[in-house]
């Protein structure tokens, strides 16, 4: 296996809205990033991927991009984008954008362009098709953020293909000039010194072309088997590489719904000349009884076996990003551990140590390092969120659902958890503004924030110091083969790693119980390298703590 910085970096997700606030308008921006550089690198990430800042009109918080060589006016200027990214690199942590090139914002010049007449020179810059015979639209694909993934247009009498909002249109990836000018855009920010491309939805990009009626699953028609993993998304994606990709040493990760462990060794498989790595979903994604909308938890052996499955199979072929949340994702403590103020601690810290012992980069999504919770929304008027408004418009005001069914499942997976500002210390607004802050800032920012963090060496965040650290000292956890143990247990997760003749044992609790664990024989004696209890492993039975974590070290 080839050994590369990326594989060996630990990537900080920066979501800008809400980050810091340098001005008091209530919106992060760029100059504040630039202010908690110092913060990162304590922490000691290598990487940031910073959600997109280009100019767009925010009807998805930025992926609907209408410039992608300008800056979005509420975060500041292309200065200001020069600063931060020259104040990064003086502290040796790069910068990977997110590219957004499935859909455009309406608003983009080519858009606007094309939806002017069927003869526009951009007009295959998108997709256009005419609807049915009797007028409706020309297949049943559903959006991603509910409603018909198609939007009839006036001026030219025909349909435009939206897979998330009607301000979101898809880009036509058939067209050469399309996939020309995508490049062009990309060499100039590469040319500008950045240091890679997380690709939005770029699983997404190749579509087939016949475009026939998906099955119907929730309200409308699937599109996933003609846009995910298209016909032509692999030749794409090489000419790309080909073009901009190959000619940098930046870091890319393809964000990957839909993709299988096979399809992963092509996307980004250690010679296919595509992605870096691939980031994907199955372990998040579950099925919801609403779509994805759900409370249920994922059983702990389903998500082993889930992990397990990926660990495995892309050994020594392909990467993967490790990750238990995102901007997209509700807070990890909340979902896969326990946010009681009793066990919030030190299930966060168990997480962590489950994910960042696993092979792939891992990632860590603001706040995430804080241990921040998912947010007690008491009403529906409290979401910014497109897809969770259109969701309770979808499927409680039209009908589908009572409220009281829907409400929790909105809860327990709305994005808006992930999208309230970052917790900084004690202060009005937890820090992030003098203003008034675009999203509400969790009530439990008093006790939860990082300025209490970083002056508690026990803390969350100094334990993810702890981990990153680790990282760098130890190519087993970067390198090393992986083996699951006690498949079948609903309480314990845990695993081996391998490297030649060192071994790590890498035991997780993800119960509120007590449990009992057998130390494996030939780890009795050996260093442990992390815990978040004060325990001794010295071998024999040991009665783990709620959520207890640990690391055996065999040299
Ligand atoms: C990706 C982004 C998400 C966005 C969608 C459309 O999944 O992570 O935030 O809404 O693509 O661009
Ligand atoms: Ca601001």
């Amino acid at each position: 296996m080839k050994r590369t910085w990326w594989k060996e970096a630990v990537i900080y997700q920066i979501y800008p809205r809400s980050f810091m606030d340098s001005n008091g308008d209530g919106i992060g921006d760029l100059k504040g990033i630039t202010s908690r550089l110092d913060y990162l690198k304590q922490l000691g990430i290598d990487v940031i991927w910073l959600s997109p800042v280009y100019q767009s009109p925010n009807d998805d918080n930025g992926y609907d991009i209408s410039d992608y060589q300008a800056i979005m006016k509420e975060f500041g200027t292309m200065e200001d984008f020069d600063e931060m990214l020259e104040e990064a690199h003086k502290r040796g942590i790069r910068i990977v954008m997110d590219l957004v090139v499935n859909h455009t914002s309406d608003e983009h010049r080519w858009f606007v362009e094309s939806r002017k007449s069927k003869d526009n020179p951009y007009r295959d810059y998108y997709i256009w098709r005419d609807g049915k015979e009797d007028g409706s639209a020309p297949n049943n694909w559903g959006s991603c953020f509910g409603g018909s993934a198609w939007q009839y247009d006036d001026a030219t009498d025909m349909y435009y293909l939206h897979l998330f909002t009607k301000k979101q249109a898809d880009l036509n990836w058939d067209n050469p000039k399309v996939r020309q000018e995508v490049f062009d855009m990309m060499t100039w920010w590469c040319e500008k010194g950045i240091d890679g491309f997380r690709m939005d939805v770029i699983s997404m990009i190749s579509k087939t072309p016949e475009m026939p009626d998906g099955e119907v699953h929730d309200l409308y028609g699937d599109y996933n088997p003609y846009c995910v993993n298209g016909p032509n998304v692999h030749k794409y994606l090489q000419e790309m590489n080909e073009k901009v990709l190959s000619k940098y040493d930046i870091m890319t990760v393809g964000e990957t719904p839909g993709v299988t462990t096979e399809l992963a060794k092509q996307y980004a498989g250690e010679d296919t000349h595509e992605l870096n790595m691939v980031f994907q979903f199955e372990h998040v994604e579950g099925n919801g009884k609403y779509g994805k909308w759900t409370d249920e938890r994922v059983p702990l052996t389903n998500l082993k076996k889930i992990l397990s499955r990926w660990q495995n199979e892309l050994y020594g072929k392909a990467w993967n990003s490790l990750f238990w949340d995102n901007h997209d994702q509700p807070r990890a403590v909340s979902r896969f551990g326990d946010d009681r103020p009793q066990y919030r601690e030190a299930s966060a810290k168990m997480l962590a140590t489950c994910l960042h012992m696993m092979q792939g980069s891992p990632y860590i999504y603001q706040g995430e390092e804080l241990g921040m919770t998912n947010y007690p929304f008491q009403s529906p008027a409290d979401f910014r969120d497109v897809e969770s408004i259109n969701a309770y418009k979808e499927w409680v005001e039209d009908g589908v659902v009572s409220h009281e069914v829907f409400w929790p499942c909105l809860l327990t997976k709305s994005r808006d958890n992930a999208r309230t500002p970052v917790q900084w210390d004690d202060t009005e607004n937890a820090g992030f503004t003098t203003g008034t802050p675009w999203i509400a800032v969790n009530p439990n920012y008093k006790e939860i924030n990082a300025k209490a963090e970083m002056e508690d060496s026990d803390s969350v965040f100094h334990y993810y110091r702890k981990l990153i650290a680790l990282r760098k000292e130890n190519p087993i956890m970067v390198y090393g083969k992986y083996e699951l143990l006690l498949e079948e247990s609903e309480e314990l997760y845990v695993y081996t790693r391998t490297l030649e003749e060192e071994k790590l044992l890498v035991v997780c609790s993800f119960t509120d119980k007590e449990t009992e664990f057998t130390i494996p024989e030939e780890f009795a004696g050996c260093e442990c390298m992390i815990s978040n209890t004060g325990n001794a492993y010295e071998g024999g039975t040991v009665t783990l703590k709620p959520y207890e974590a640990f690391v055996l070290h065999k040299k």
